[in-house]
């Protein structure tokens, strides 16, 4: 299974998706409704989006809610799995990093 969006016109399931756009540190990132946060960042091409204390990138892990290594803060919400998150059309999400002392 890929990440990357497949746009509709290409689809040979047809389906009908209601497109939405999230902010994620700033810049415009399109999505589509039933997308968690987490697949709407990796159809993005981003692999992860946070910084552990020991300066590894981190993303997806265990992709189920268990492991917190999603985490970002979502409309000034800390701590939020992106991974357990639906996307909601005008979602701001900034990236945390324990190294730049902006939360985790
Ligand atoms: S990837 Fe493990 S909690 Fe989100």
């Amino acid at each position: 299974m890929s990440p990357h969006l497949i746009r509709p016109e290409a689809d040979p399931v047809g389906r009908a998706d209601r497109p939405l756009t999230v902010t994620v540190d700033g810049t415009p990132v399109p999505g589509v409704h039933g997308q968690t946060l987490a697949t709407v960042l990796l159809a993005d091409g981003r692999t992860h989006w946070r910084t552990a204390p020991t300066g590894g990138p981190r993303g997806v892990f265990c992709g189920i809610g268990v492991c917190f290594d999603c985490v970002a803060t979502v409309n000034d919400v800390p701590d939020v799995r992106l991974c357990r998150r639906p996307a909601r059309d005008g979602d701001v999400v900034t990236t945390q990093s324990r190294l730049t002392g902006n939360a985790q």
